[in-house]
């Protein structure tokens, strides 16, 4: 897997490595009862999913300006500036060198959340009191390990622009791996960082569809990333439903209210605008507030709603945070049991196909996502 490394990862301003304290209880389960089915089922799967990061297509020549400039060709550019309403007008080389940077910045920190899962997921194999538990979660690691080697690959050898994790992100990856409850690195990675993720990859995969490689990457990390989200439903579903007290179902909820803002918080990409010098005042408040964006970003949130809502913590409390944040329309949508695919919702497929049919020359511009 040796690969060249021709413009590295960024190194953050707090240092080249970090560590977390933590204390946990390492459990071992000497009763292999080996009684849940459906984990057991998930193993079996994922040990016949595993797939060689090596064996991808690396000789691709991989060009994103070239790429935007191409759509622009064909009638997709002005995209910004009829869609976005940006605070000035943007000439088209800054329209081009923001969706540049902001591609790196969307692939930086799936890389970063990647490394996160790894972590995290080699913690729930420690923790968690179930044997299947454990066997699953060993395989996830092997996935996770894969998947940062594939990102960080992508990054570095073939887009050379990249991004160090951003502050929030980091915040959440910090909560999750120095919490001592088991359930809360599952519920804060598996449903929340990877849910996200999981919809995060699918508008990636439609926005890059003239990449192959990126389009290849995505579609696998795809199909490892549903299984890994079904893990985390699967194994909270009963133990939220039926095991646990109002009071610690009440800390539960506050960790679910706190890690959506620093999700929402995390899409805000000022290191984008900084990268570029553009005043990070002026265009961060623009990307909060503008419908399109904003449209976008709580697309990312229609994977969690639903599984939250199986688990049983879609409770009043976090309805009415959910319900400011207007991501309560995702709730009658599946969750990850009964819809282990990973089809993008068709809300979010006519969000994008409209945006770029809207800035087709002549057509009329789009205000916003269908339902804001
Ligand atoms: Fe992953
Ligand atoms: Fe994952």
């Amino acid at each position: 897997m040796k690969y060249i490394q021709n413009n590295p990862v960024p190194i953050p301003s707090f240092g080249a490595s970090s560590e977390v304290k933590t204390t946990m209880d390492t459990v071992f389960d000497w009763q292999y009862a080996l009684e849940k089915d459906n984990l057991l089922a998930l193993y079996e799967k994922g040990k016949g999913a595993t797939w060689n990061a090596s064996d991808l297509a690396w000789d691709t020549d991989v060009d994103v300006e070239r790429l935007v400039q191409q759509r622009r060709e064909a009638g997709v550019g002005g995209m910004m500036n009829q869609l976005l309403n940006p605070p000035r007008p943007l000439d088209d080389d800054e329209q081009l060198r923001l969706q540049v940077n902001m591609n790196a910045f969307m692939l930086s920190q799936f890389l970063h959340g990647e490394q996160g899962a790894l972590v995290a997921t080699a913690k729930i194999v420690q923790q968690v009191p179930w044997e299947e538990a454990k066997f699953y979660a060993a395989n996830q690691v092997a996935d996770e390990a894969r998947h940062v080697e594939a990102y960080h690959r992508y990054l570095t050898e073939k887009l050379g622009i990249s991004f160090e994790i951003h502050p929030s992100l980091n915040s959440l990856l910090t909560d999750i791996v120095s919490d001592s409850r088991w359930d809360v690195t599952y519920l804060g990675m598996q449903i929340m960082v990877e849910g996200l993720a999981l919809a995060a990859f699918g508008i990636m995969r439609l926005m890059m569809q003239d990449e192959p490689l990126i389009q290849d990457i995505t579609t696998r990390i795809m199909a490892d990333e549903s299984r890994h989200v079904a893990f985390g439903v699967l194994s909270l579903e009963d133990v939220y439903r039926n095991q646990m007290s109002a009071s610690e179902l009440r800390e539960r909820e506050d960790f679910v209210i706190e890690a959506t803002h620093l999700m929402r918080d995390r899409l805000l990409m000022h290191q984008v605008f900084e990268r570029l010098g553009w005043d990070a005042k002026v265009w961060v408040p623009w990307m909060t507030e503008t419908p399109f964006m904003r449209g976008f970003r709580q697309m990312l949130f229609s994977k969690i709603v639903p599984n939250l809502k199986r688990l049983g913590l879609l409770t009043p409390r976090v309805r009415e945070a959910y319900e400011k944040l207007d991501l309560l329309r995702f709730e009658h949508m599946k969750d990850s049991v009964e819809d282990p695919d990973v089809t993008p919702p068709q809300e979010l497929v006519q969000f994008l196909m409209q945006a770029l049919a809207g800035a087709q020359p002549g057509a009329a511009p789009q205000s916003g996502p269908p339902s804001t």
